[in-house]
């Protein structure tokens, strides 16, 4: 590995998504600001989100509404008061996402009055939403922000590998981060970033499953990151699997919108009947837990491969100009939508749980944040509200931005040498078999064992496993140079058991957490988070 070099900030954004360019946005009046980020600065969970953002913006809706329905998915789980705070704050950071040149969809003939979408879960029509490429329109708007300020730095192909804290310094006084270490995944170097305060912004950890419809960068590493440096981390068990994924190899778990849903598409199994209204009062409409159990359990039921979404019966001109992008790419593999069901099975697609923060994304760490899909601050609960998730990250990322700018003032300014990155330096011409070995194998066991249903048996059998390949993986990790694809592992690896001891620990099933072994709530014992810290 070639020689380290250390990089000095005020601020570090560790990620490019939405929670990660709105602090940096709000933090770089106030001093330099690189923003780190392990592809290029679009890739990201973000720029992928469909249905929109949820905030209330129509008359025949309110904060209370969108409180309860939020409270109502989470199943028992939500921090009220931060929901309260998020839910409120909502409308207020949209209207500025305006400003920063959103272009969000309008009614048609009504200009300055959005179309609203409806989602799962939701008894209003509250998603903001740019057609149906939400994501990549906030992305695209929020980096152009970015490009024109002198203070904020983007450094493309970096991927950070862990934190630097005074623990591991061998400080005493309470953990504080100090920066982190990063590999440049260009020239090959680990650099050293050294900053007064840190914000975790990485995203989720889809990764870790087989089938999900996050991008290749969620490997859990932000999660990964902070649990090695002595953060707590919550409620793991709670991974949402989308319901609506186009069944289709050559698709790689292309999401199907529930605002599809939110338009009128109904659900059919095998014998194109609808079923949805056998297992909850909202039908298609129920929280996105319920229905992607109760397409599992059609399909176990039927032995079908998928089951349909059937949006046949509305005007083909309506189905294409309200989803453009998933029409044409539904196409693309042979399904016009707007003449035939698509087959659609469910799929991994968001982490409830992550590092313990308040709803200013503070962590246990002095000087380290965390902000969107990487924290738990407590909105979700056991079951995210569909649309919450953009909302919380720009939410978070601008409270913690104004945490970021107190703590500016009082925090000292880290010691100007941090040590440098130590590693193996042996490389080993097996490393990639053993890295795509093991990654294929995680992915596979979590999707088999660690999925929708889950019983004590098969968590068990899964946590043997995966302390085997922990301990490969590790060694493999000290003994050679670092890489990308080994630095993932390493975390992927971490998060998929953190995910095991988090449902093994909860004995009640619960939102996004199935057990045939106790298939009902405990709210006696269990009504409260799953917390792990290293020991
Ligand atoms: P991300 O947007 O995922 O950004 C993470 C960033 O961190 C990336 O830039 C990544 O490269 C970087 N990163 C990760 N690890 C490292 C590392 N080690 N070093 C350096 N950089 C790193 N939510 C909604 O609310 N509404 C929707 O309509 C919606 N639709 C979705 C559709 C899809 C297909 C997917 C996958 C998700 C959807 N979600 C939706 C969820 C939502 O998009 C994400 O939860 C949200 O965008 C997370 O934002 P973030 O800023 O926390 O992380
Ligand atoms: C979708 O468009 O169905 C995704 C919405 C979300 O994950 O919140």
């Amino acid at each position: 590995m070639a020689a380290n070099s250390q990089r000095n900030y005020d601020f570090l954004v560790i990620g490019s998504g939405i929670a990660g360019l709105t602090h940096a946005l709000k933090v770089a009046a106030l001093g330099t600001v690189a923003i780190i980020t392990k592809k290029q600065r679009a890739e990201s969970n973000t720029n992928y989100a469909q249905g929109g953002i949820a905030a209330v913006m129509a008359k025949d809706d309110s904060l209370e509404l969108h409180v309860r329905d939020t409270l109502e998915a989470g199943a028992g789980l939500c921090k009220e008061d931060v929901v309260r705070t998020i839910v409120s704050e909502g409308p207020v950071l949209v209207r500025e996402l305006i400003d920063f040149g959103v272009k969000f969809t309008e009614k048609e003939n009504e200009r300055g009055q959005y179309d609203l979408g409806r989602e799962g879960g939701h008894t209003r029509r509250r998603v903001m939403h740019a057609g149906d490429i939400t994501g990549r329109e906030i992305e695209r708007a929020l980096l152009a922000q970015v490009a024109r300020h002198q203070n904020i730095t983007v450094l493309e192909e970096s991927l950070a590998i862990d934190l630097i804290t005074t623990q591991k310094l061998g400080a005493s006084g309470p953990n504080q981060c100090l920066g982190c270490y990063a590999l440049d995944k260009k020239r090959n170097v680990v650099e050293v970033f050294a900053a007064k305060i840190t914000l975790l912004a990485t995203g989720g950890s889809g990764k870790v499953y087989l089938y999900t419809t996050n991008p290749d960068i969620a490997s859990g590493d932000g999660v990964a990151m902070a649990y090695r440096a002595g953060a707590s981390i919550s409620d793991m068990e709670f991974i949402q699997f989308h319901p609506t994924c186009l069944y289709d190899r050559r698709a790689k778990s292309f999401l199907i919108s529930e605002a599809v849903r939110g338009e009128g598409a109904i659900l059919r199994g095998p014998d194109g009947e609808p079923f949805m209204q056998r297992y909850h009062a909202m039908a298609d409409l129920a929280p996105r837990d319920i229905v992607a159990r109760a397409i599992d359990a059609e399909m176990k039921k039927t032995g079908a491969d998928c089951v349909t979404l059937d949006i046949t019966h509305k005007d083909p001109e309506f189905v294409k100009k309200r989803f453009p992008n998933i029409y044409a790419k539904c196409l693309e593999y042979g399904y016009d939508m707007t003449k035939m069901p698509l087959p659609v099975v469910p799929a991994t697609h968001y982490q409830c749980g992550g590092v313990v923060t308040n709803v200013d994304g503070e962590t246990e760490l002095v000087g380290l944040l965390a902000a969107g899909e990487v924290g738990c601050t407590g909105l979700h609960g056991a079951n995210r509200l569909a649309s919450n998730s953009l909302l919380e990250a720009l939410v978070v990322g601008h409270r913690a931005a104004e945490v970021a700018v107190r703590q500016h003032a009082t925090l000292a300014t880290p010691r100007l040498a941090l040590p440098q990155w130590e590693s193996g330096d042996a490389a080993d011409p097996d490393e990639l078999v053993v890295v795509t070995h093991n990654w294929s194998e995680i992915r596979r066991l979590m999707w088999d064992y660690v999925g929708i249903v889950r019983t004590d048996k098969r968590l068990l059998r899964a946590r043997a496993r995966i302390q085997n390949l922990q301990r490969e993986i590790n060694q493999f990790y000290w003994d050679y140079k670092v890489t990308p694809d080994l630095i993932e592992l390493r975390n992927l690896a971490l998060v998929a058991e953190l995910i095991i001891e988090s449902a093994l620990q909860r004995k009640e099933s619960r939102g996004l957490h199935y057990t045939l072994d106790y298939p009902e709530h405990d709210n006696v014992n269990w009504k409260r988070d799953t917390v792990l810290r290293k020991a």
